[in-house]
């Protein structure tokens, strides 16, 4: 048996670092050879679940149908700011059909997060919950919702930071609206010398808007009691993360609930975190003895389940006649709703580039608007688009070609810890990515070209973490017939993970593909991973099948040993054979081994092992983009993406470029469309829905290159893999920003960067 330790491990989430006490394996297994070397890791291998999603066979969770199963709809706060006084639900529960409602009349006391109950009578946003009704059908269940009749007070409201900063704003916590009491602090050398000694500054301030995650896949659970047990099917990112919190609220063991989430369409980040839909839905679930299935539709998650929060950016940046960055300052603040969320965007400032002094001071504001959730690369999209565009304007100013400004402010150890990093090939993603779009031929003069359509070429950078870490678990099952289920607690948000499990499964054991089975999402079955957050799966997640699918070989080859009657170092295991290079007569292969054995399937455990000591693992790269901008129109149409981007072993090309065509178009969304939008007459969203919500269609789609310059980091896992799901977003609508300034010669400082900005841009000129 393969044996195991713990130990304290360093794992960048999301936002920090955690120290995490987890089980790693002892006897790490060592890096891959380069994917040249290997069979199936890093080709473009079809997914393993495609041919169920494209025939509309894959069940998702709003697929899933109980016996009896009602339908459970919530009733949200139509205004910005109020105080409900009372709640009368009398005529809804009279209306035929209705079986229960919930409110803060009947369910005041279940605490949600420690900070307010499940049912506030503070209303502080447009869709904050009121109330859940369950009926019958979902059609009496919004019926019902009207029928639920509130008395309350409005109150003044704020839907925006800066104003909700002042004095005057009205109060949405007694403590008053900054998050914390203060803001977020940063400081090393001395920025306001180098500002003095610097030979050329750039200021300026940029802002950016809120957008709203909108996966393809509504939010959704079902949930149904069986005696004490609760199983509860989610559309989630984290089985382990929602099954703990359910039971937290319902004052339950964990051991009780089960968290199935089989198929997703997508998350973002929006359903990282357990909705307090999914424990509505179990206390309905319990108080009528039926199953329940609750929906948030796209109404509700364009008001509700979270967004990325807009930014206002102070920037100011310095350096000296040789093209050292000397100095960043960086003053930001953003509106994080009516409940605790985050609206940093500073860690680019931070870390991006080599720079001696920097400066930060970043506020986090409560508004009467809707709540924050980590959104792909939480903070970098805004903070690299602020960042990159100061850098091109400093570049300029120093007369420096942007590429080569950036190469030279390139940190060799990591700017904040001084600490190595387990790899980084950004000068690789800088070269390469340049070579790919041609940049020696990009205007000299920004807005040189004749004519009304005018073409440019712009770059950015990107930074991110990725490199995922312990604990993360799989077991492995191999049958008599050769076949093999694999078994892990991750989750697979439509990224791919079904597919390089069976892919490491079939490189180390040589199993066929069509015969390795796997089984994700089910808290029930798999051993304990990490949510699926932080581009951190593959990376957390594949070390571990590496390590039970190399502990199999292990065990298959001492029961070789054992039955063959030859010695351990003899044997060798070459495409699924056994064979004794002592004696050419021994051999067997494993069905043939296993009918020898009592056991019908025989099982392994594996583990991510640890990360490495003093060391930082990040992702690097570098986006290019080259547009064409129409003066006449204002409209900015993107023609081509160079991605090139460090992210360590491409475990299958397929589903990485999958994840980077859908990263760019997002990005490229961000820079050009999308926008929520508040009135702040009346403190309301104005568009919740895919049709005013601009979003791209395939025309608006350029031509995308990807170009991965690593091979490997070794150093991270035994798979070498470092995520790229928000790697792909980081950069885009920075480079398409400089692409378009050196297109006319004007700077767009706000996202998005529509028509109307770009005209009012060249007119001001
Ligand atoms: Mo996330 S923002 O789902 O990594």
């Amino acid at each position: 048996m393969a044996e195991s330790k713990y130990v304290k491990s360093k794992i960048f989430f999301e936002e920090e670092f955690e120290e995490k006490l987890a089980e790693v394996p002892t006897d790490p297994k060592g890096p891959w050879p380069a994917n040249d070397n290997l069979k199936i890791i890093g080709k473009p291998v079809s997914r393993i679940d495609g041919y169920d999603k494209v025939s509309g066979t894959a069940v998702y969770t709003f697929d899933i149908n109980l016996p009896r199963m009602a339908q459970a709809r919530i009733l949200r706060s139509a205004v910005p700011h109020a105080k409900i006084k009372k709640i009368d639900t009398g005529k809804a529960e009279s209306l035929p059909g209705v079986l229960g409602i919930l409110s803060s009349n009947n369910a005041q006391e279940i605490k949600w997060f420690n900070t307010s109950s499940l049912f506030d009578t503070h209303l502080r946003y447009q869709g904050d919950e009121i109330a859940c009704v369950v009926a019958e059908s979902e059609a009496i269940a919004l019926k019902a919702l009207k029928l639920i009749k509130i008395e309350f007070d409005e109150l003044p409201f704020t839907v925006d930071a800066k104003e909700a900063m002042g004095e005057k704003a009205p109060k949405i916590y007694d403590e008053g609206n900054i998050q914390g009491g203060k803001p977020f602090e940063y400081a090393r050398g001395d920025v306001d010398k180098a500002f003095q000694e610097a030979d050329a500054i750039v200021e300026d301030t940029f802002d950016t808007q809120v957008a709203i995650h909108n996966p393809t896949e509504v939010h959704c659970s079902v949930v149904n009691w069986d005696g004490d047990d609760l199983t509860v099917w989610d559309s989630t990112q984290a089985i382990y993360g929602v099954r703990d919190t359910v039971a937290d609220a319902l004052k339950m063991p964990a051991s009780k609930v089960r968290i199935i989430k089989k198929y997703m369409g997508g998350g973002f980040g929006s359903k990282l975190e357990c909705g307090k839909y999914t424990v509505m839905a179990a206390l309905l679930a319990r108080k009528i003895g039926r199953p329940v299935r609750i929906v948030v539709d796209r109404k509700e998650m364009n008001l509700a389940v979270g967004n990325r929060p807009n930014s206002v950016q102070k920037l100011k940046l310095a350096a000296s006649k040789d093209g050292t960055l000397t100095a960043i300052s960086h003053y930001s603040y953003g509106a994080i709703g009516g409940y605790e969320g985050g609206a940093g965007c500073s860690w680019p400032a931070r870390q991006m580039y080599k720079c001696d002094n920097v400066k930060v001071e970043e506020y986090s504001v409560f508004t009467n608007t809707g709540p924050t959730r980590p959104f792909r690369a939480p903070g970098y999209p805004q903070g690299i688009f602020a960042l990159d565009s100061a850098i091109d304007m400093l570049a300029e100013k120093i007369r420096m070609n942007p590429l080569e400004f950036r190469m030279k402010n390139n940190a060799e150890k990591h700017p904040m810890w001084n600490a190595p990093f387990t790899s980084k090939l950004l000068k690789e993603a800088y070269e390469q990515g340049a070579k790919a779009i041609g940049w020696d031929k990009r205007n000299n003069q920004p807005g040189a070209d004749k004519g009304p359509v005018k073409k440019g070429m712009g770059m950015a950078s990107q930074i991110w973490w990725g490199g995922g870490g312990p604990p993360s678990h799989a077991v492995l099952k191999l049958n008599r017939d050769g076949s093999a289920r694999v078994i892990a607690g991750t989750q697979d948000l439509g990224t791919g993970t079904y597919t390089f499990m069976a892919q490491i499964v079939h490189e180390v054991l040589d199993i066929p593909m069509d015969k390795i089975e796997v089984i994700l999402g089910d808290t029930a079955v798999g051993p304990y991973c990490p949510s699926s957050g932080g581009s951190t799966t593959a990376p957390s997640v594949s070390p571990a099948v590496r390590d039970a699918a190399e502990n199999m070989k292990i065990k298959l080859l001492e029961a070789a040993a054992a039955q063959l009657e030859s010695e351990k170092k003899n044997l060798v295991y070459v495409n699924g054979l056994i064979s004794d290079t002592s004696n050419p007569e021994k051999k067997i292969d494993i069905p043939g081994l296993m009918g020898k054995m009592g056991e019908q399937t025989i099982t392994t455990t594996g583990s991510r092992e640890a990360n490495p000591e003093g060391y930082i693992t990040q992702t690097f790269g570098a986006q290019f983009a080259k547009v064409e901008v129409d003066t006449l129109t204002g409209k900015i149409k993107v023609n081509k993406i160079v991605a090139a981007h460090d992210i360590g072993r491409v475990l299958n090309r397929k589903t990485l470029d999958n994840q980077f065509h859908g990263g760019i178009m997002q990005g490229l969304s961000y820079a050009l469309m999308e926008e929520q939008i508040v009135d702040i007459n009346t403190g309301k969203v104005v568009n919740t829905n895919l049709h005013d919500y601009k979003i791209p269609i395939i025309a608006d789609i350029p031509e995308i290159e990807v170009i991965i310059v690593s091979e490997a980091d070794p150093m991270n896992s035994n798979t070498g893999v470092k995520g790229c799901g928000e790697p792909a977003i980081i950069p885009t609508a920075a480079a398409i920003a400089n692409a378009v300034y050196n297109a006319i010669g004007v700077r767009i400082k706000s996202l998005p960067m529509t028509p109307d900005k770009v005209l009012m841009a060249l007119n001001q000129a």
